[in-house]
C-alpha cells in the first residue's frame, strides 16, 4: 500500500527492552524524501501490526515523527495521520482510564490514566503548522505515542513490581523469537 504516495515496506518493530526505545527523538527540521519514506514505512507497519499508533522509535529511527489512525470501525475509511514534531500545548483537567497497549510490548494490557483531552501542535509532510484537540481513543494513542519520542513507554506508569513482570516476560518472548 501507498498511504502517502510513496513506495512503503513494512519494518520489524523493536521489542523492549531495546535502547532505542529509550532515546529522546530529534526535531525533523526539513520535510525530505527520507522523512515521507519513513512516515510511509511507519504506516505501512503500523497497518500491518495491527495497531493503531506507532512512533519512529519502534521501527529504530530516531526523528520526531509518529503515525496514527484510531478509526475503530471495519467499514469505515481509514485516516491515516502523519504528525511531525508534535508537541502537546493543552490537557484538559479531566482524566480518562483507557486500556493501553504496545506493539513493542506484544500482548500486554494495562489501565493507564491521562488527561481525558490534548490539544495538539505539528507539522504535516504538507510543511504547514497543525493544530487540533483530540479526545477519546485518539487522546489517549497521541499522548502515549508522543511519550515514545521521548524514550517513554506505558509501562513507566505502572508499579515497578508490575512493570518488572512485564519486562521479563518480553526478555523470554525475546529469546524465543530468536531461538525460532
Ligand atoms: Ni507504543
Amino acid at each position: 500500500m501507498a498511504y502517502i504516495g510513496v513506495m512503503a515496506k513494512r519494518r520489524t518493530i523493536l521489542i523492549h527492552p531495546d535502547l532505542r526505545l529509550r532515546k529522546v527523538c530529534t526535531p525533523v527540521r526539513d520535510i525530505t524524501d527520507g522523512v515521507r519514506a519513513l512516515a510511509g514505512d511507519m504506516l505501512e507497519t503500523m497497518y500491518g501490526a495491527p495497531g493503531i499508533g506507532l512512533a519512529a522509535p519502534q521501527i529504530g529511527a530516531t526523528e520526531r515523527i509518529i503515525v496514527m489512525d484510531c478509526v475503530k470501525e471495519e467499514e469505515a475509511a481509514p485516516r491515516p495521520m502523519v504528525l511531525i514534531n508534535p508537541e502537546i500545548v493543552a490537557r484538559s483537567d479531566e482524566t480518562n482510564i483507557h486500556e493501553e497497549g504496545c506493539l513493542s510490548i506484544p500482548d500486554q494490557f494495562a489501565e493507564i490514566e491521562r488527561p481525558a483531552a490534548v490539544t495538539v501542535r505539528w507539522l504535516g509532510l504538507d510543511g504547514n503548522e497543525h493544530r487540533q484537540a483530540f479526545d477519546g481513543l485518539w487522546a489517549t494513542c497521541i499522548q502515549h505515542e508522543i511519550d515514545h519520542l521521548n524514550g517513554k513507554l506505558f509501562i513507566d506508569y505502572l508499579k515497578p513490581l508490575r512493570r518488572e513482570m512485564i519486562t521479563r516476560r518480553m526478555r523470554k518472548l525475546k529469546r524465543e523469537k530468536a531461538r525460532a
